[in-house]
């Protein structure tokens, strides 16, 4: 793993403001908990399915304004003249805002090295940001946006990764389209691994780009107090938006305040700011009004970020008994028209999630005239796994081995891919295939499927029954993290954090680790979070480490409120401190439970009418490497004659260390099995390669998620503990990211096992399904 992996979740470089410095934390993991680990429903359930939960796209300000973008509707063009002068005239616009409007020449960074102005004259992409407007009814701004006038120079354009290395592509840089060098990988000696192996396979894998199409559309209320920023934004982490703002219009930290308490999704593309927040604080500062700008529909699909293609080809060696001899991987792919990670981490699991002496691999990255990726829910491993996963699959069949012995058969015991081979601080791995399979039936799902093939009315339905198991490339989360909890005069407790809860469940679970500790209904518990002007400093939730990362912060904040309540009653009662424990309210004597105090009346608290603890996230265990593990299983109804699919259920084996919340637990792991099942089924960006180079499908109707009717009533979640005490004080391992990496590949898998035929290009459409039924009967005609 290369430093620039992580710094998609950490914000190395960034100038935002760290708390203080570290402390190690020795706690060791709970034994036991009665709190932690149990079902509890979120704890601000109500809020949500309420109503009354404000989230970033529901904030009103008095006398606010509405600001809209115009884009470029060409992949490719140089802005030759702007006309605003119809647009200014229009009823109710205060502002029409291009380029060469004073104080609107800022550069955007969309890598460290690589910029656009805000409003670039060189267009690179069908979205591209060409003017801004602001005025006091959404429909107004609109209307102001069809009033502009822009001269374009159409240019020509390149809407295939696969073209753009060839010397007539059209260029987005002088340089041309290749962004930075091939990233190599090797150890070993493959051609050694390929010499030894009993059999050889090769084959070239590919998946769709997909938009993260989040429920809140991307977007924020800005508002200027004198020299004072306030931005609402619907974001993955409060401090990130802030230190891109900041850095952006040249700004101390203490100048912008970011608040996102709620947030309808992000899934990597609102881990930080975007040029849309940024345009909304220049509206706002212009117009000296707030102004609300949250994207049109379209406009998320087109500009603010994706799931890049991949085009892989791997070639795998593996001995008769199934040891893996050498694996070789290839893969190019693109982030669009910006350096936006186009092969991040497509080859993580190639490198680390089988014990293989020989690997080699080859990531080509380029630039195309389409919306820049951002990263998507475990960038780059869904990718991985649709190859990786099916070809384990193909070689098993190769072999006459079942499907998870030849998994169980490679399961590594330390990471392969880091330098050094640190050992895992627990790989469930094995725990998730034998578990996984032994509450899953596999064996006598597969066997029974085998058998029903081609018989009696359901002639044209095949059973298949398929699995793929994967990694996460971080899960262990790391500093810096620092939170405060309080405990109130009356006994009651804040909890006070910078990080983000999605809707996955954050704020509950860290009441959870408060209440563990000091003896408290996680529903009393005020939280407060998300906002750079009131709680401490955290990196946005993603890389599935929010959990990792802030959970033992939590539980230092919690322990120190505790020693000082200890050690006060301890002086109170005359009793040692280590002889007391919290007891519904009370301090009471282990030794002797008649001698007990109130909370409440213990002295510390009676004094200062408040204690305040302060934790900080220490650093992760030195050498170890801290990844979550899965396995998951499908079984599939395929209609040869239409090419339907239908999944009959799922089972997802998941290694993330500590359940922390059995329910929250599940639902993260529905989730991403669902979205797994929208990469291998139905979710694709459609760009008009052939002519127009625009995005045909840049509407929730025609760019297909899997809804309700594509997703099976029968879904198992096996959480599988192998208690992890090195990782961290909570023993919890990320989870929302793993989920997701295997589903699709499992699907393929099950698809094969139905039909013998062997779908590598994603999504696995009807259409697609059909031809391929197709080829077959071709060839064996
Ligand atoms: Mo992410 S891609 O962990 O937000």
């Amino acid at each position: 793993m290369n430093k620039s992996n992580t710094g998609l979740y950490s914000l190395a470089g960034l100038a935002a403001g760290q708390t203080s410095e570290a402390k190690a934390d020795e706690t060791r993991p709970w034994e036991k908990t009665t709190v932690v680990g149990r079902p509890i429903p979120r704890v601000d359930a109500y809020e949500r399915v309420s109503g009354s939960a404000e989230y970033p796209s529901d904030v009103s300000l008095p006398k606010m304004l509405y600001g809209a973008i115009l884009r470029c509707p060409h992949p490719h063009a140089r802005v030759k003249s702007v006309d605003t002068s119809q647009a200014e005239k229009l009823p109710g616009v205060h502002i029409v805002a291009t380029g060469t409007t004073p104080g609107f020449d800022v550069r955007w960074y969309y890598s460290r090295d690589s910029y656009s102005k805000i409003f670039d004259p060189l267009c690179l992409f069908e979205g591209d940001e060409v003017a801004g407007v602001a005025a006091e009814t959404p429909y107004q701004a609109s209307d102001a946006l069809r009033a502009i006038k822009v001269e374009y120079e159409v240019l020509p354009a390149v809407s295939d990764e696969q073209k753009a290395l060839d010397p007539q592509a059209p260029k987005l840089r002088e340089k041309g389209n290749r962004v930075g060098e091939v990233e190599k990988y090797s150890r070993g000696d493959v051609e050694k691994g390929f010499a030894e192996a009993d059999v050889v396979l090769e084959q070239t894998y590919s998946t769709a780009c997909e938009i993260h199409t989040t429920l809140e559309r991307h977007g924020c209320v800005a508002n200027w107090e004198g020299d004072s920023l306030t931005i609402w934004e619907s974001t993955q982490g409060v401090y990130g938006v802030q230190g891109g703002v900041a850095r952006t219009l040249g700004m101390p930290l203490s100048k912008v305040r970011v608040i996102g308490k709620y947030m309808g999704g992000g899934f990597g593309s609102k881990l930080d700011a975007g040029k849309y927040t940024v345009i909304a604080a220049l509206l706002a500062k212009r117009a000296g009004r707030p102004v609300r700008m949250f994207l049109p529909r379209e406009d998320t699909y087109l500009a603010v970020g994706n799931r890049p293609p991949a085009h892989m080809k791997l070639k795998a060696g593996v001995k008769k008994d199934g040891t893996l001899t050498a694996l070789e991987f290839y893969c190019l792919g693109t982030g669009g028209a910006h350096p936006a990670g186009g092969t991040s981490l497509n080859d993580n699991l190639v490198r680390d999630l089988y014990t293989c002496p020989n690997v080699r691999s080859e990531m080509t990255d380029v630039f195309i005239n389409a919306g820049p990726a951002r990263p998507m829910r475990a960038p780059g491993h869904p990718q991985g796994a649709w190859a990786l996963e099916q070809m384990m699959d193909a070689l098993a069949a190769k072999l006459g081995m079942d499907p998870v012995a030849l998994r169980l058969k490679n399961i590594p015991t330390v990471s392969q891919a880091q330098p050094g081979n640190p050992p895992y601080t627990s790989t469930g791995l094995r725990e998730c295939l034998e578990e996984g399979a032994r509450t899953f039936g596999w064996d006598e799902a597969r066997k029974k499927a085998e058998d029903r093939h081609g018989e009696g009315q359901e002639a044209d339905i095949r059973r298949g029954v398929g699995m793929a198991s994967a990694l996460w490339v971080v899960g262990g989360g790391w500093p810096p993290a620092t939170v405060i909890v309080r405990l109130f005069a009356d006994g009651s407790v804040n909890l006070n954090m910078g990080a983000s809860d999605l809707g996955t469940g954050t704020k509950t679970v860290m009441a959870m680790v408060v209440a563990e500790e000091l003896g408290v209904d996680p529903n009393s518990i005020q939280i407060e979070h998300a906002d750079t002007g009131t709680t401490q400093f955290a990196s946005p939730s993603g890389g599935s480490k929010t959990v990792p990362t802030e959970s033992p912060a939590v539980r230092a904040a919690a322990l120190s409120v505790k020693k000082q309540l200890l050690e006060s009653a301890a002086q109170d009662l005359k009793l040692a401190a280590d002889d007391l424990e919290i007891q519904n309210g009370e301090i009471v004597s282990r030794s002797d439970p008649a001698k007990k105090k109130k909370i409440t009346d213990v002295s510390a608290l009676r004094r200062n009418a408040v204690v305040v603890g302060v934790g900080y996230r220490g650093p992760n265990p030195p050498n170890r490497s801290i990844n979550p593990f899965a396995a998951q299983f499908c079984e599939v109804e395929v209609n040869v004659k239409t090419g339907e699919i239908r999944i009959v259920r799922f089972l997802a084996a998941q290694d993330s260390g500590r359940v922390m919340n059995r329910l929250t637990y599940q639902n993260q792991v529905f989730g991403g099995v669902v979205m797994g099942i929208g990469l291998g089924m139905t979710e694709e960006r459609i760009l008009d390669k052939e002519q127009t180079g625009k995005m045909l499908n840049a509407n929730w109707h025609d760019y297909k998620i899997p809804t309700a009717l594509d997703v099976p009533a029968d879904m198992t979640c096996v959480p599988i503990d192998p208690h992890d005490t090195e990782a961290n004080s909570t023993g919890a391992k990320g989870l929302g990211e793993p989920a997701t990496i295997p589903a699709a590949a499992a699907l393929a898998n099950a698809v094969y096992h139905a039909t013998g035929v062997r779908v590598v290009d994603s999504p696995i459409s009807p259409m697609r399904l059909m031809r391929l039924f197709a080829d077959r009967s071709k060839k064996e005609s």
